[in-house]
């Protein structure tokens, strides 16, 4: 006889306390059995308030590992331990090797402030955390590097350059990336590591003058990992909840194309929405978990051996948390 995943979820998550967690990038069938969704900053800060012991986390490496540094005390399982490409494309010796490049052109390192894109490991935001910076998601990024700015430090902001230099232009801040022309430190405010995220570098601005020309009006939104010509082009960016909202709040007969990925454009509404790009823009690791693993999951649980447990070690979560905790104050 076949199980019925669903019900079985079900069942476990309540005799077992667990809160099963998921990102809107997963796919509907694992999304529609979350107790708690949201973007990345809401993710954080309603895993930190739950009550339950138990956290099954359906999304990539970083975000589970957020929650096992803001909450330790939590057993955070993962059904996937799937990784973001761009939180890759990071580690402590490439964050260091960045702080020397401004030291080595004159800021001293007290004078740098480093912020993380929330979209990278427990390592990097400790390392962040050990030199007085912070944390920052696509929905708080601009509060965040605006009180950095009151420290009077030159921003040095990892890994998404894109995120980094979109706020810079939405803040009339000069920006420039490590690695592309002649990034110097000493002229630019925010000064960014050469990450970025390969979904939503597929948003052209020939997806954008397509759209356009054929739906005269068409309101075109994005997230800010997208590159910052898109954004420049676009109606609106913003992180995955303001997208939904901003589209939400549309008049339904409005026609939107949105700049993110697949299975939130998806979901957002059935009506005049497109997703603004010719090929599927699909986060590979995000579409990783299935129903099956979740169940496997809490079945693990129940069987007195849990699988894929998050663990960090004590110095990595130590600096890691306080960095996170500097962008959870900021309201
Ligand atoms: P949000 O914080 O907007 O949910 O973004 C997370 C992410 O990984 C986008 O690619
Ligand atoms: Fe990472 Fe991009 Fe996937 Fe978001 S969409 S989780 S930034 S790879």
């Amino acid at each position: 006889m076949s199980i019925d995943y669903k019900a079985e979820i079900e069942r476990m998550k309540h005799e077992l306390d667990v809160t099963v967690v998921a990102h809107f990038y997963q796919r509907d069938e694992v999304f529609d059995m979350a107790d708690i969704t949201g973007d990345s900053l809401e993710l954080a800060r309603r895993c930190q308030a739950d009550k339950n012991p138990w956290v099954v986390f359906c999304g990539v490496g970083f975000m589970g590992q957020s929650v096992k540094v803001i909450a330790p005390e939590k057993r955070v399982l993962m059904p996937k331990i799937a990784c973001c490409a761009m939180a890759r494309m990071i580690d402590g010796s490439y964050f260091d090797d960045s702080v020397n490049y401004m030291v080595e052109r004159g800021i001293a390192k007290e004078d740098i402030l480093p912020i993380t894109y929330i979209n990278s490991d427990a390592t990097v935001k400790s390392k962040v955390g050990e030199m007085g910076g912070m944390v920052c998601t696509s929905s708080n990024a601009f509060k965040i590097i605006e009180k950095g700015l009151e420290s009077g430090k030159k921003i040095l902001f990892v890994p998404d350059r894109c995120l980094g230099q979109n706020f810079a232009i939405q803040m009339g801040l000069k920006s420039c990336v490590i690695g592309e022309g002649e990034c110097d430190p000493k002229e630019a405010d925010v000064i960014c590591f050469n990450g970025f995220c390969s979904v939503h570098q597929l948003f052209t601005l020939d997806d954008i003058e397509f759209y356009r020309n054929k739906y005269p009006g068409i309101k075109i939104a994005v997230h800010p990992e997208c590159d910052p010509k898109i954004v420049l082009a676009a109606d609106f960016s913003g992180s995955t909840s303001q997208l939904i909202k901003y589209v939400s709040e549309l008049d339904p007969e409005e026609k939107v194309a949105v700049g993110t990925e697949y299975n939130l454009v998806n979901r957002m509404r059935k009506k005049n929405t497109y997703v603004l790009s010719s090929t599927k823009p699909e986060c590979p690791t995000m579409n990783e978990t299935t129903l099956e693993d979740l169940y496997l999951t809490l079945k693990s649980i129940e069987d007195g051996q849990p699988i894929n447990e998050i663990v960090v070690d004590e110095h990595t979560a130590k600096w890691a948390n306080i960095a996170l905790q500097r962008m959870l104050e900021i309201r």
